[in-house]
């Protein structure tokens, strides 16, 4: 990995989480059981994300491809689904997909191309999270 990559990894990394400091205060104020147990679920994202993260600045590609394919099971997951509106439904297939290529750069060792999909992973995350804030989820 050349350094500029690795300066790329990192600021991304610091973007991703100051993003999430900000959206995790505004997402979901409601407290019932039900919602609190899907928000737990929903956080799992963020770990897989992490280690994702640690992954490719490891060079580690067994986690790589154990967290992208964690990011695709937790789509597929009936938690997951619960809602159904249109757009919902379409970025949740994006993040999927985007999920499996970042897959198969990882089995091919491919870290540029692991990089890059880790880059479009985390802008499926911001989608989402965005029109959920409109839609005043
Ligand atoms: C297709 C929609 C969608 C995508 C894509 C998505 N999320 Fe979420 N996320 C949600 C929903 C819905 C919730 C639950 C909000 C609630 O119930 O409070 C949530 C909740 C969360 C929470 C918990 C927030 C809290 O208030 O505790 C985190 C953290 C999170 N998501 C991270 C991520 C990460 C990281 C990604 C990308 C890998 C991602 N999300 C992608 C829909 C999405």
């Amino acid at each position: 990995m050349n350094r500029r990559m690795g300066f790329g990894l990192c600021l991304l990394g610091l973007v991703l989480a100051g993003w999430l400091a900000l959206s995790g205060s505004s997402i979901g104020q409601e407290q019932d059981p039900d919602s609190l147990s899907r928000r737990d679920f929903m956080r799992m994202k963020l770990n897989y994300t992490q280690n994702i993260l640690e992954g490719l600045t490891t060079r580690d590609f067994g986690l790589i491809i154990s967290g992208a394919e964690e990011v695709e099971r937790i789509t597929q997951a009936e938690a997951w689904n619960s809602n159904d509106f249109a757009d919902y439904q379409k970025i949740s297939e994006e993040l999927r997909s985007v999920a499996q290529h970042l897959k198969k750069a990882g089995q091919k060792s491919n870290l540029e191309a692991a990089a890059l999909r880790y880059f479009e992973l985390t802008m499926k995350c911001m989608d989402c999270h965005q029109y959920l804030r409109k839609a005043d989820f």
